[in-house]
């Protein structure tokens, strides 16, 4: 195919590249957004290289020490732009209900008026990299294709890492196949010849993440960090991918994809949702403490799982990604020691301290060694001391900072984290951070209860947001920032999936509601946490079994302290009764906030959970 001429810009269409449509579509954004050349990304290593250098030649990169670092590099934001930005992300639905309360919404041909303005010229003396990817093994029947059109030579080395993106995906779509197309713009053309006066260019005061459900297209203005910007995640594999999942009987979720083996070789598949920031990477990787010989887990996914119920009854997820995008901060070789050895080589830093010696820093890896470097550079350019630090409580690292790196790395990977027939999910667990009330551990009783559970959950703010952050608000699902529809069609679509699966006769996963996060009265957490969160897992997975017997709670079973692994740790029971306690006044005070959570999301509530909640005040006002 010849390569059509805009404006004077070539378009360089591969000759393997042989869909009109998509042909058509680079062309009208090429011609919108005014880029000064158009770059098609073949996924090759040598074009991950050249990019690499590319960065550090303008200043965006940092390339690490390769004696300590291998193959990695560093990039160090703007300081406004952090974090994904919920304010700003827009769910476009032709209707405002099917939004719902909890996304922000505008009109489809409001919000196409606002951003075209925006985006033309925005690309200008810059290059518009096509970044093809597939979310999922490629031509895998549970698989989407994306097409990101971005002016950001970050944003296509990041996509390489953490998706399957390559010249491979023009085969998949072919002359005919679909593919979501997502638009990209860091928001700061080069007006008239101009040069970069920032390594990172974003615009820091308009942001626009924007989501068109019913025509599944995405466009983002504004921000070059995270889920703001490498747009198969949040925005595809959640937002977009909810939507098209309601549609079709499947389910996108924040969830990480865990297997876990015992002793005698059986393995068992758990998809856990927690908010972000809130120990998904870390759970995804954990290594079983002592006292728990021939036990394994290895890691499918650490932030997203598209699960689709089969006829069998079997609800089989696949990780939709390929790569880590994780939060750096807390990570050493304590919490997380596959993550840690994971970081060893080719790694993609962003926003950590650099060490004199041309290596990384944050806060919490100083726990390996015992000792704080003598002197950094911080994520903003600044000196840091410790005596710096000491005085102003400035971090080295930002409290968002990440690492993006490739899922091979990870010793821990599952052997079928790439199979295209997903594995089978046995038992679901949700979670959030509360320093309080939310006990350990409860198993639901049935499907119901437990969706109930995931629509309650509550969770304290994190810096994966940006805004404040401690302050509890619930996140049904860990799907408050993610979810392309409305909340309370997405409660009765769980719903609908499970009654499915039972109708056909088939056993559906358990659900665990969980929280690791309940502090004492000095503010120290008391659940040790990481790896000896292997304990509680033990628990569930003897429960399938029907090793467990458990106790009953008003929410659902409970497990007794002996019931737990105990070795290698001690924890009294009484430590055991402080992370597992129900407190009557504040389940009444939590009741409360769930009541006024289930009046804002009204519209079509699902009479199942109403039914619940009533179920469950009775319960609590007999206690
Ligand atoms: P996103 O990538 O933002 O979706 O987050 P994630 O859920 O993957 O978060 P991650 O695993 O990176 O967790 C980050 C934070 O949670 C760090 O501050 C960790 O120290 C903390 N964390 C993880 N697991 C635990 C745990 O078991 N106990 C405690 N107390 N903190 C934990
Ligand atoms: C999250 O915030 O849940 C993340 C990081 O996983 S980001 O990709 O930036 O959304
Ligand atoms: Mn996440």
């Amino acid at each position: 195919m010849n390569s059509p001429v805009m404006q004077g810009l070539n378009l360089n269409t591969p000759a393997y590249v042989k869909n009109p449509k998509l042909i058509a579509w680079v062309a009208e954004m090429a011609a919108l957004c005014k880029p000064a050349n158009v770059y098609w990304c073949d996924g090759s290593e040598e074009e991950y290289d050249r990019l690499c250098q590319l960065l550090v030649d303008n200043g965006t990169f940092k390339k690490l020490n390769p004696a300590k670092r291998p193959g990695s590099f560093l990039a160090c934001s703007d300081p406004s732009d952090v974090a994904r930005v919920e304010d700003r992300t827009y769910i476009c639905s032709e209707k405002k209900e099917n939004a719902g309360p909890t996304n922000n919404w505008m009109a489809p041909a409001e919000m196409r008026q606002t951003l075209n303005p925006l985006f033309d010229g925005c690309m200008q003396g810059r290059t518009l990299y096509v970044v093809p990817f597939s979310m999922g093994p490629l031509g895998s029947h549970i698989a989407h294709i994306g097409i990101e059109l971005t002016d950001s030579a970050y944003v296509a080395v990041n996509q390489k890492l953490m998706t399957r993106m390559g010249k491979a995906v023009f085969d998949v779509i072919g002359t005919d196949g679909e593919f979501v197309p997502c638009l990209h713009t860091v928001g700061a053309p080069l007006v008239n010849g101009a040069k970069d006066t920032t390594s990172w260019p974003c615009n820091p005061t308009v942001k626009y993440i924007v989501h068109y459900p019913e025509t599944r297209e995405i466009w983002s203005y504004g921000s070059g960090y995270g889920g703001n910007a490498l747009l198969g995640k949040k925005c595809l594999a959640l937002r977009i991918a909810s939507s098209m999942g309601r549609e079709q009987g499947w389910l996108a979720e924040h969830m990480l994809i865990l297997g876990v083996t015992n002793p005698q070789g059986k393995k068992y598949h758990v998809a856990a949702a927690f908010p972000s920031a809130c120990g998904k990477t870390n759970f995804s990787m954990l290594v079983p403490p002592e006292g728990f010989n021939g036990w394994k887990v290895t890691t499918i996914g650490d932030d997203i799982a598209w699960i689709k119920p089969q006829a069998n009854g079997k609800m089989m997820a696949i990780n939709p990604e390929a790569g880590y995008f994780g939060v750096a901060p807390g990570t050493n070789h304590h919490t997380n020691p596959n993550c840690m050895a994971s970081l060893d080589k080719n790694v993609i830093f962003t926003n950590v301290a650099l060490t004199d010696d041309g290596d990384v820093w944050w806060e919490g890896i100083e726990k390996d060694t015992g000792q704080l470097p003598d002197h950094l550079i911080d994520w903003q350019g600044k000196d840091w001391t410790p005596q710096i630090a000491k005085d102003t409580g400035a971090k080295a690292a930002h409290a968002n900072a990440r690492f993006t790196v490739s899922a091979i790395n990870n010793p821990a990977l599952d052997p079928a984290w790439d199979d295209a027939a997903g594995v089978s999910i046995d038992a679901f667990i949700f979670g959030g951070r509360r320093s309080t009330t939310v006990p350990l551990v409860t198993e639901a009783r049935n499907w119901t209860e437990g969706v109930y559970m995931a629509a309650t959950m509550g969770s304290e703010t994190t810096a994966a947001a940006f805004g404040a952050q401690g302050v509890v608000r619930r996140d049904p699902f860990a799907m408050l920032p993610f979810c392309g529809y409305n909340m309370s069609d997405y409660f009765q679509h769980w719903l609908d999936v499970g009654a499915k699966v039972q109708a056909g006769g088939h056993k559906l996963p358990s659900i665990y509601c969980v929280n690791w996060f309940r502090k004492d009265e000095a503010g120290k957490f008391v659940w040790p946490g990481y790896g000896d969160n292997m304990r509680v897992l033990k628990w569930m997975i003897d429960r399938l079994e029907g090793q467990a017997q458990g106790q009953e709670t008003i929410f659902g079973i409970t497990p007794t302290y002996a019931e737990l692994n105990w070795t290698g740790l001690s924890f009294t029971a009484d430590q055991f009764k402080t992370v597992t306690s129900i407190d009557k006044a504040a389940w009444q005070q939590e009741l409360q906030l769930h009541n006024t959570h289930f009046e804002q999301l009204a519209y079509n509530m699902p009479k199942a959970l109403l039914d619940t909640k009533a179920a469950l005040a009775q319960r609590l006002a007999a206690v």
